[in-house]
C-alpha cells in the first residue's frame, strides 16, 4: 500500500471535527512514508476524483451522517477500493443508538432504561415504563452531544423531543445515569485480535460531556487508566471482543460509559470512527500504551479492505 485517500470533513453536523481528524491522520501517514491526497466528500465530485487517484487503500476520517453511518462505506464497496473501519452493516447498527442498544444487552451489558420513541409517544410514557426523571432526549443518529437534552419535567421533556424532531431526527428518551464517565477505545488488528487500549476516565466541571467540554483543550481531564474496580475491567475484557463480532466492527472504535454511584457500567454507544484530533481520546489512550499517533493510524490502514459485512 502506498498511495492512500483520507476522506474527511463531509456534510455532518460533525464536519469541523472531521477535517481536524483527517488532517491529523493525513499527518501521520504522511510521516510515514505514505502519498497521502485528502479528499472532502462535501465537494459532489468526490467519487470521481477518487476513481482518478485510484488509491491502493482509503481511510475514512469521517464523523456522522453521510461518512459514519454506512453510505460511504456502500460506495467503497461498489468501487472495491481497500478501506478502514466498520462496513456498511456495522456502520449502521452502531449510528443507530435505539438499535445497538439490543446488540449491547445481547452480550450482558447494562444500558439506560428506555423508551421507544415513536409518532404515538406521549410524555405518560414515561411513567408507564417506570422511568424517573430527570430523563435524556438525545438525537438517534445524531453525535458530538449536539441535540442532547436532560430534563426534569414534562414540559421540558415535549420541548426537547420537538427540538431533536426539528433537526430532522428521531429522539432516543432514556434514563440519566448518574456517575462517572468512561470511554474505552479498541481496535482490532491485521491478525484479527481485539485489542483493548487503556480505559479513560473524563473528568470535566460541566454537567455532561458537552461539545464544548470534548473539543476544547484542557476543559477536560483524562485519567489513564481509570481509576474503576478490577471487575469493570473484567466485565470489558470479557464482553468487548464479543461485541466486535456481533456488531460486525472493524478497525478502531470508541465505547462511551457512564459507571452509575453503584459501580453498574451502562453503555452509552460505540463511535465506529472516533475523533483523532489532539484532544481527542484514542490517541491519548494509545499513547499511554506506548503506541504513538502514527503506529496506530498505521496498524489501523493495514487492516483495510473491501468485501466486509
Ligand atoms: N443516559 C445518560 N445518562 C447520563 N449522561 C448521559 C446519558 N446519555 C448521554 N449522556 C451524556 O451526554 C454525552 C453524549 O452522549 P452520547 O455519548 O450518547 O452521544 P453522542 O452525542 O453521540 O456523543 P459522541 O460525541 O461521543 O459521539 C455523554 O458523554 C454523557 O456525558
Ligand atoms: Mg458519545
Amino acid at each position: 500500500m502506498e498511495r492512500i485517500v483520507v476522506l474527511y470533513g463531509g456534510v455532518s453536523e460533525e464536519r469541523e471535527i472531521s477535517q481536524k481528524t483527517g488532517l491529523a491522520i493525513a499527518d501521520a501517514l504522511t510521516s510515514k512514508g505514505y502519498e497521502v491526497h485528502l479528499l472532502d466528500t462535501a465537494d459532489a465530485h468526490w467519487v470521481t476524483s477518487l476513481i482518478d487517484i485510484a488509491p491502493d487503500a482509503v481511510f475514512v476520517a469521517l464523523h456522522g451522517r453521510f461518512g459514519e453511518d454506512g453510505k460511504v462505506q456502500g460506495v467503497l464497496e461498489s468501487l472495491q477500493i481497500p478501506y478502514t473501519g466498520s462496513g456498511v452493516r456495522g456502520s449502521v447498527i452502531s449510528m443507530d443508538k435505539l438499535l445497538s442498544k439490543y446488540f449491547f444487552q445481547s452480550v450482558g451489558f447494562h444500558v439506560p432504561a428506555y423508551v421507544t420513541y415513536t409518532s404515538r409517544f406521549s410524555s405518560k410514557d414515561i411513567e408507564v415504563a417506570g422511568l424517573q426523571y430527570p430523563i435524556v432526549v438525545k438525537p438517534r443518529y445524531g453525535g458530538s452531544t449536539i441535540g442532547l437534552h436532560i430534563v426534569e419535567n414534562p414540559d421540558d421533556l415535549v420541548r426537547a423531543i420537538e427540538d431533536v424532531l426539528s433537526m430532522g431526527d428521531i429522539p432516543v428518551v432514556e434514563e440519566f445515569i448518574k456517575g462517572r464517565e468512561l470511554t474505552l477505545g479498541a481496535y482490532k488488528n491485521s491478525r484479527g485480535e481485539v485489542i483493548l487500549l487503556p480505559l479513560i476516565e473524563i473528568v470535566y466541571g460541566a454537567e455532561i460531556f458537552d461539545y464544548e467540554t470534548k473539543y476544547t483543550a484542557g476543559a477536560a481531564k483524562h485519567l489513564i487508566p481509570a481509576p474503576v474496580p478490577d471487575s469493570i475491567y473484567r466485565e470489558l475484557n470479557e464482553k468487548i471482543p464479543v461485541l466486535f463480532e456481533t456488531m460486525s466492527l472493524e478497525g478502531v472504535v470508541r465505547f462511551d460509559f457512564m459507571l452509575s454511584e453503584d459501580d453498574i457500567l451502562y453503555v452509552l454507544e460505540v463511535n465506529t470512527i472516533p475523533g483523532m484530533t489532539s484532544v481527542s481520546l484514542v490517541p491519548d489512550a494509545a499513547r499511554h500504551m506506548g503506541l504513538s499517533f502514527e503506529d496506530l493510524v498505521e496498524e489501523v490502514l493495514k487492516t483495510a479492505r473491501y468485501g466486509k459485512a
